[in-house]
């Protein structure tokens, strides 16, 4: 027997998870996106192959270094996220933790957008991209037994959070608070709430790492019952 053997317990399982912000272009030079580090999102991705899983990580552009033993898809737009997600499937474990950005450029301009000279400003028209999130979690065969989502909010975070779950059908949701004074969106700790049918729990403030280990004892958790 050997007792240096690591605990797997998530040996065998698969598990997809997104990360980053997403990158809309607007010109050759120019896109929409936010401030997400990726880093809560490698965390979980880091401790789930650290548990043991097969973890595919489908990241937007951040500044991280690509973490071992794991498959990392870059990606920039939302609809490139999309894609890849679908690519994977099925999977046992999906965590969309990604800053996906909500809009587009409906058209995307081949040529730089120059100043005029004139005081006219441009404008675009932006166009609603796909939800990642939800289209994962629609009831189908395919559809991952653990299907997690986040809520970025800045006011009435629960009730936000919890009418989201809903909307998007996933098992849990983790709500973080992204107001600027929380150091959170972009920062290196987070402190959370997850929600699900079942009810709540918190996670004190802590390095993302930590909540990333926290997140996965309740994911073993969830296969061991
Ligand atoms: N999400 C997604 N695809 C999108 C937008 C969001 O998969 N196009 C996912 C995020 O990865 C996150 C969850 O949905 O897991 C919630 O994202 P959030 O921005 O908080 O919610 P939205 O539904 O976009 O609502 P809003 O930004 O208006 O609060
Ligand atoms: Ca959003």
């Amino acid at each position: 027997e050997n007792h240096l053997a690591p605990y797997r317990p998530l040996s065998g399982r698969t598990a997809l998870v997104t990360a980053g912000p997403t990158y809309e272009p607007i010109d050759p030079v120019r896109f929409l996106g936010n401030y997400s580090s990726g880093r809560q999102g490698y965390a979980i991705a880091e401790s789930l192959r650290d548990a043991g899983a097969d973890v595919t990580l489908i990241s937007g552009p951040v500044s991280l270094i690509p973490p071992d033993n794991i498959r990392v898809i870059s990606i920039q737009t939302a609809q490139e996220m999309l894609n890849a997600c679908l690519e994977m499937l099925p999977v046992d474990i999906a965590v969309m933790a990604a800053a996906v950005a909500d809009w587009r450029a409906k058209e995307v301009s081949n040529q730089k957008i120059k100043k005029t000279g004139d005081e006219k400003i441009p404008s675009f028209e932006l166009t609603t991209n796909p939800d990642i999130l939800a289209t994962i979690s629609r009831p189908n065969p395919h559809r991952p037994k653990l299907v997690i989502g986040f809520a970025a909010e800045t006011n009435d975070l629960l009730d936000n959070a919890d009418t989201k779950r809903k909307r998007k059908n996933c098992d849990w949701i983790i709500v973080n608070d992204v107001n600027p004074d929380t150091k959170i969106m972009g920062g290196v700790e987070n402190e959370v709430t997850i929600l699900s049918s079942s009810g709540k729990q918190h996670f004190e403030r802590a390095d993302k790492k930590e909540i990333g280990r926290l997140l996965t004892k309740d994911i073993i958790q969830f296969f061991n019952h």
